[in-house]
């Protein structure tokens, strides 16, 4: 079977009825970055299941905008922990009795996905025109989420209460903030840990981590997932550099369509132009010549060169000084040997190249970072960066994540976490129509 049918083929299995899983066992449920990437993925051959994925992860939006990082569709599935219970989302009034949802939000894809999907199709295309005026919106309410609820000084970049909201779980930037968690003094509910039997605990977050990351959601959960107090209370309180640069980019999507069709974007421009103002002078750091995120908390930048770095790129947001230090880091790093992109910094003490977010690579990750490249005109880089994760694959699988380090590469038979998994699918399927 070639890539692209295989790919096909895993985003059908994957689909649940009116969404996509990410994966069977391991994730269950819609969530929400993974969506809008399936989405992107499906538009190439199946108009009809992406508008589908996109108006059911919508179906979860709550009344203050918020869109949450994940949908519990169905409530027999059992094999996910945390699961609905323990979210407990009817804490806010404002949470859809269903689909139930988790409390917290992820990194705000949905602004270019949508926009990628009137690029595909024109803006000649009657069903695709309706569909994105009707989106639109909604949209727009849950960017103005963010700005409401997580921008506590106002400077157009918002902040995340915990590590899951920012897709990365156990990057090394949230060893710091999560270390200012005082667990001694903390009563954690009991909980089972599920993820650990369905993929390599090596390959997984540790059980530390974990106890940490339930600290925060039942802090989230006593302030019904957006209320002031979290903002004064969590000891976990970043804004990332990456969710950042996306959020700008989703919003750059917006204005383009807005003017397209001819639609209202409200405070949109406002909105943006305080982000963009505002981003290089929080996040650029001059001595690691790198984007950095900021501890919010601890009023101090993280001081690492870390993978959600390279994402200002995508967002148009990076001089062209500042693009040509990042594209020299990338170059350094295929020149020495690895596949791009890895997630962390590879000469750090902390680079584990097989566990999670602390070095692997991702696909969905080289998708932005290609199209990052691409805008800065390094197109011989970006396209090293399209044909490492094809190669990958090819090799591979459709993992999850992948192995950075050439020598390693050639001594495995898989890559690392689930399986036939669909933004890795998806991510195929675009570059290969690209
Ligand atoms: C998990 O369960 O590992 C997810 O990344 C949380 O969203």
């Amino acid at each position: 079977m070639n890539l692209i049918s295989h790919a096909r083929k895993i985003l059908a299995q994957n689909w649940k009825d009116g969404f996509t899983i990410p994966t069977s066992k391991l994730y269950p449920f819609q969530w929400h970055w993974d969506s809008g990437f399936v989405a992107l993925g499906l538009a190439h051959h199946d108009l009809d299941r992406a508008m589908t994925e996109i108006n059911s992860m919508f179906s979860g939006q709550w009344e203050n905008g918020m869109l949450p990082h994940i949908l519990f569709h169905s409530e027999n599935e059992k094999t996910y922990f945390p699961n609905y219970n323990f979210w407990n989302s009817a804490v806010n009034p404002g949470a859809p009795e269903f689909p139930k949802s988790s409390g917290i939000t992820q990194p705000p894809v949905f602004g270019f996905v949508l926009e990628s999907l009137l690029d595909l199709y024109g803006a000649e295309n009657e069903e695709v025109v309706n569909f994105v005026k009707n989106i639109f919106p909604k949209l727009l309410k849950y960017h103005e989420f963010l700005y409401t609820y997580r921008d506590a000084e106002e400077e157009g970049l918002f902040f995340i209460f915990h590590p899951w909201e920012s897709g990365r779980d156990n990057s090394p930037l949230w060893d710091k903030p999560l270390g200012g968690i005082d667990l001694d003094n903390a009563t954690l509910p009991d909980y089972t840990r599920r993820d650990t039997s369905l993929a390599d605990a090596s390959e997984r977050p540790t059980q530390d981590q974990y106890d940490r990351y339930v600290y925060l959601l039942e802090l989230g959960k006593k302030h019904r997932y957006d209320g002031p107090g979290i903002a004064r209370e969590s000891p976990f309180l970043v804004q990332d550099c990456m969710m950042n640069a996306i959020l700008i980019r989703s919003n750059e999507a917006l204005l383009n369509i807005a003017s397209k069709l001819h639609l209202d974007a409200g405070k949109l421009p406002e909105w943006q132009s305080k982000s963009k103002a505002n981003f290089s002078s929080k996040f650029w750091n001059e001595d690691l010549k790198f984007f950095v995120t900021y501890d919010q908390r601890n009023q101090q930048p993280i001081l690492y060169r870390e993978i959600g770095g390279i994402i200002p790129l995508f967002a148009g947001v990076a001089t062209k000084v500042q693009a040509k230090y990042i594209a020299d880091y990338l170059q350094n790093l295929h020149d020495r040997g690895f596949y791009l992109c890895p997630s962390f910094d590879v000469d750090s003490p902390l680079f584990d190249s097989k566990r999670y977010w602390r070095g692997p690579i991702w696909p969905q990750m080289n998708w932005m970072i290609y199209h990052g490249l691409k805008k800065y005109g390094y197109s011989e880089l970006a396209e090293i960066v399209r044909t490492d994760l094809i190669t990958l694959v090819e090799k591979l699988g459709f993992y999850e994540y992948f192995e950075a380090e050439k020598s390693k590469v050639t001594k495995l038979t898989k890559g690392y976490g689930g399986n036939n998994f669909s933004w890795t699918a998806s991510s195929i399927i675009d570059f290969l129509n690209s």
